[in-house]
């Protein structure tokens, strides 16, 4: 099934959407990290459960540092407070936290990355970790019926051997996710630097995913497509800077993971009225709408697709496309997807 076979008959479709029109879609969300779901409330609450002193005295200090420059500005934070994350109960705490706002806001299914080595690197277990967020997930599913894949991401600052380290400490666990995906700073970090730990994963039955094209140039696109024979580009943006990359990502019906919210705090672009994600969609690439980091970013799935509407003039047709182009492009069996999608024609009604 590809986005291109979807279609949605929407009424008033030119007018702007508004929220109840964007929550009451069914939606998937692809790209989310949920180490980046933790809020400032959570982190303290945390912190003091582990005895940890935080270098922040209140929320809204916190809040106060959460003003970036770039992508390092914001993962040097980003990884300074994952530190209050220890416990199996910690990480399920963060995880049905998000599932929480998920519920909120008409998302249906979920495919959240995670950085064991953000953590294994502190002396924590990766079981520790895979087994907080499953049990979590595993309630999202039954509490509010919201299905799940879990991506397990590779920090490209560190060495492929060390990535291929984390996959083996992992494998034991292989059945509680569904993927591998590659994050963390970008520039100087080319996907080719991760060919054989993905033909690994690959070879294992995992799903691949890449960050590439946020911050970094077409070129890591491209190698992300050929070199690590990946099923969804995570950002992707910065293919508006070659016609060529336009053209093959549109033809291959590639999907990306594209997060307004985050481009905007990191200055990939300086204003919403700058983001190209609804040029992307009317020249047929695959897009799609999520929120990246949302307790970092100002905000969650619902917040990126409102600030759309405002910004961009998103209109009823064009939101309705983007929720059709995360469900088909997640990981979930065509079965499933049909189900959404006819959900997703209601609601649009
Ligand atoms: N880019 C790269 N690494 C990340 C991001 C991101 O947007 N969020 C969390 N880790
Ligand atoms: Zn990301």
């Amino acid at each position: 099934m590809t986005a291109q076979t979807v279609s949605l008959q929407v009424t008033r479709p030119d007018d702007v959407a508004d929220e109840h029109f964007l929550k009451a879609l069914p939606k998937a969300e692809l790209h989310l990290h949920l180490e980046g779901s933790l809020e400032p409330e959570l982190m303290f609450q945390l912190a003091e459960r582990n005895g940890i002193d935080l270098p922040y005295a209140s929320v809204e200090e916190v809040k106060k540092a959460y003003d970036f420059t770039n992508l390092q500005s914001f993962l040097d934070i980003y990884y300074q407070c994952a530190d209050v994350l220890r416990t199996e109960q910690d990480f399920y705490d963060l995880t049905w936290a998000y599932l929480q706002h998920c519920h909120d806001e008409g998302v249906v299914h979920v495919e959240p990355f995670f950085d064991p080595q953000t953590h294994t690197d502190r002396g924590i277990d990766i079981g520790t970790v895979i087994n907080g967020i499953t049990r979590a997930l595993d309630d999202g599913q039954q509490a509010f019926g919201i299905s799940s894949g879990l991506i397990l991401c590779f920090l490209r600052h560190l060495s492929e051997d060390e990535a291929f380290a984390t996959l083996n400490q992992a494998e034991p666990y292989i059945k509680h996710f569904i993927g591998v995906g590659l994050d963390s700073s970008e520039v100087g970090n080319p996907p080719e630097k991760f060919a054989e730990v993905f033909a690994e994963a690959r070879r294992m039955g995992l799903k691949r995913v890449a960050h590439a094209g946020e911050e970094g140039p077409v070129a890591y696109i491209e190698g992300a497509l050929d070199y690590l024979d990946v099923q969804r580009i995570d950002h992707g943006v910065r293919c508006t800077d070659s016609e060529a990359m336009m053209k093959r990502l549109q033809a291959e019906q590639m999907p990306l993971t594209v997060c307004p919210l985050s481009n905007t705090r990191l200055k990939v672009y300086e204003h919403m009225s700058q983001h190209p994600i609804l040029q992307l969609l009317e020249r047929g690439l695959c897009v799609t709408v999520n929120a990246d980091d949302p307790a970092f970013f100002g905000g969650y799935l619902l917040a990126n697709y409102t600030a759309l509407a405002e910004h961009l003039g998103m209109t009823r047709q064009q939101a309705a496309r983007l929720a059709g182009n995360s469900l088909v492009a997640s990981f979930a069996d065509d079965s499933t997807k049909e189900a959404w999608l006819q959900q997703l024609q209601k609601a649009c009604e």
